[in-house]
């Protein structure tokens, strides 16, 4: 089982280096990003035999094809043709009975075989059963896809999602769907990015507008390291006064987002591995799933972000945004309110990732000063990072 994270009696210093330093992001994209899971999307995005997406693994300069073959099953495959290596499928995602090279014409079919090559006398001796795509390791949990760059990883993705695997298997995923997304390239390194959606404590200033109460009763949300992920649960105001629409939002559904009453009422919040204090002013788990995915699950909603590392100073953000399957009109009411509080929750969030990138990139201040309970995850993140990449977390005062 988890632990929760011990209270230090000195704030913890950690290193920016490893947020601004070139030497540092090729270590991470050696010794990390090469022996990780990466989670791409859903299955329901590609139903049907046919169906496809591609996805650009930037770090790593890879595009990767996921595909259902006409068996049904899912396979990824580097997209690459093995004539001369221009890509093969250029749209980001589609349904074909085949994917056909744009330059001289291989075609391959949708379980990536080659089965034409223009000319095909001209080259001579060449079989075509060994030039199929090139595939990578994929494998499902909970209707979610993940890739590893390596055909034989070290680890199976149920070892290497554990322990979140056991809390969450059986979770009701699918009967959620999507109900918005956003996605943007900021200029910041993707673990400063990624820090500011692991803590509660800028709530009091970043959310102040969208969440102005949240002040009059602080609550430090329960962090808990699940190996190299983690969790974080939060807690709401119980005594929030909602904004005219928010209330009757509250009033329309009990699935509007931050709504924190009616606590017991529903099947989320009885899932086990959720809201494991059972506390009535819970609101939602994040799980942070290592090393780029942040799985976000509340009361008929849930978020999924990834941070997508470019470079040292650069990331691709995608977020997608979950609700419950309904046919209540007033749930859906409440629903778009919710998306839109999701929304501007967001923009608020984004608003501090770049010039907190920018200063720490000038090199003025050496470490930054973290509180043990309120950025835990950010310390337990980055000391997961450093440990793939055999580096210290330097500065600490432990
Ligand atoms: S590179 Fe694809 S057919 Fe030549
Ligand atoms: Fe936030």
């Amino acid at each position: 089982m988890s632990d929760a994270f011990a209270p230090s009696a000195k704030p913890w210093q950690v290193s920016i280096e490893p947020n601004i330093s070139s030497g540092y992001f090729e270590a991470e994209r050696s010794r990390l990003f090469k022996h990780v899971w990466f989670q791409l999307g859903r299955v329901e995005v590609i139903p049907n035999p046919g169906d496809y997406f591609v996805r650009q693994i930037d770090v790593l300069g890879a595009s990767v094809i996921v595909s259902r073959g006409r068996d049904g099953v899912l396979r990824a495959f580097h997209n690459i043709c093995r004539h001369r290596g221009n890509r093969v499928v250029k749209q980001a995602a589609g349904s074909a009975k085949a994917f056909s090279c744009g330059f001289h014409g291989w075609t391959y079919n949708s379980e990536g075989a080659l089965v034409n090559i223009p000319l095909e006398q001209e080259f001579r001796g060449c079989d075509k059963a060994d030039l199929s795509l090139i595939p990578l390791a994929i494998e499902v949990w909970e209707g979610f896809i993940f890739v590893h760059l390596n055909i034989e990883p070290e680890e199976s993705l149920r070892d290497y999602l554990q322990p979140v695997a056991g809390l969450l298997d059986g979770f009701p995923f699918a009967e959620m769907e999507l109900s918005g997304w956003w996605s943007a390239r900021l200029a910041s390194n993707w673990k400063t990015f990624q820090d500011a959606f692991i803590e509660a404590y800028h709530v009091l200033a970043v959310h102040r507008r969208s969440i102005p109460d949240f002040r009059s009763d602080p609550i430090v949300p329960t962090a808990q390291s699940l190996g190299r992920h983690c969790k974080l649960t939060y807690y709401q105001n119980l005594h929030h006064e909602p904004k005219p629409a928010e209330a009757m939002a509250f009033e329309l559904s009990s699935l509007a987002f931050l709504n924190a009453g009616d606590a017991n009422e529903l099947k989320t919040r009885r899932w086990a591995s959720l809201n494991f204090e059972r506390r009535d002013n819970w609101v939602f788990d994040e799980f942070v799933i290592f090393p780029n995915f942040h799985l976000f699950l509340g009361d008929g909603w849930m978020l999924c972000h990834e941070f997508w590392p470019v470079d040292v100073d650069h990331t691709d953000w995608h977020v997608k945004y979950y609700q419950q399957r309904t046919t209540s009109p007033t749930v859906r009411i409440a629903q778009e309110y919710s998306k839109v509080a999701m929304r501007d929750a967001i923009r608020e969030d984004l608003s501090t990732i770049e010039s907190t990138h920018a200063a720490q990139r000038s090199g003025a201040m050496p470490f930054m000063t973290l509180s043990p309970s309120l950025d835990a995850l950010i310390i337990h993140h980055h000391g997961v990072v450093a440990e793939y990449v055999g580096a210290r977390l330097t500065g600490i005062e432990p």
